[in-house]
């Protein structure tokens, strides 16, 4: 369907935690989860142009959709839904994307994250991160992945440290998030760094096991 993109589409899964593109099905899950979670979600988000309950609605989800679809089909994003599979059935709880994928000598690409907080300190998006950079840096041809956190985002901030992703750089006044420019702390990976490990869901399960 999207010939000559690296990697795309693509379902991922791990125990429990399954990543997959976005379907047009998925608008009244992802509008009941982002409404539900405006207090949880917006402090770490871009300041939005309007208001949450209609930038969140089914019908919004149209746009995003296509929006993602069209950076997704151009390899410059893996957009995916992140769900739980429990009891029987497929929950959608969260988004995980690689957005601003630049290939050629650089290879890289940023990942943003969030999860509904009725699931939250599951490990779901460690999960999710391992498996969408194992996909990327090797079906999808990437070599670098970045995350930039603000300083404040403890819980964000646990999600790379478990991970063992390395901190970098310190970009002050680096985003336009909940209405200010924030400072950000800037984390990476390349390839190289996890490869001898067998990859990232390797290394974290390793290190999940020996931390519990
Ligand atoms: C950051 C976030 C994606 C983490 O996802 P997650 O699947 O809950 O990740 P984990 O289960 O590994 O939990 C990470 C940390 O969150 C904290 N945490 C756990 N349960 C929590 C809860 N119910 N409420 C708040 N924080 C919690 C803990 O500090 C945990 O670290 P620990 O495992 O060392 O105790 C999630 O907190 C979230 O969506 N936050 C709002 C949006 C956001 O910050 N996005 C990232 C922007 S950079």
């Amino acid at each position: 369907m999207f010939d000559g993109v690296p990697g795309w589409p693509v379902v991922l899964a791990d125990g429990p935690v399954l990543l997959r593109p976005y379907r047009r099905s998925d608008a009244t899950a992802w509008s009941e989860v982002r409404r539900a979670n405006e207090r949880w979600l917006a402090p770490w988000e871009s300041t939005p142009v309007g208001r949450w309950e209609e930038l969140n609605s089914p019908s919004a989800f149209r746009y995003v959709h296509r929006d993602q679809r069209r950076s997704a089909r151009r390899g410059e994003s893996m957009p995916f839904a992140v769900c739980l599979r429990e009891h029987g059935r497929e929950r959608f709880v969260g988004h995980l994307n690689i957005g601003n994928i630049v290939r050629r000598a650089f290879c890289s690409g940023y990942v943003g994250y969030w999860v509904d907080a009725r699931v939250a300190g599951r490990g779901v998006i460690p999960t999710a991160m391992a498996l969408a950079v194992d996909h990327a840096f090797t079906a999808g041809g990437l070599h670098r992945v970045e995350v930039n956190i603000r300083p404040e985002n403890k819980p964000s901030r646990r999600v790379v440290e478990k991970l063992a992703f390395r901190e970098e750089s310190y970009h002050p006044r680096y985003m336009h998030i909940a209405g200010a420019w924030r400072d950000h702390i800037g984390y990476a990976l390349t390839s190289e760094e996890v490869a001898a490990e067998g990859g990232l869901l390797a290394r974290w399960h390793r290190l999940h096991a020996a931390a519990s």
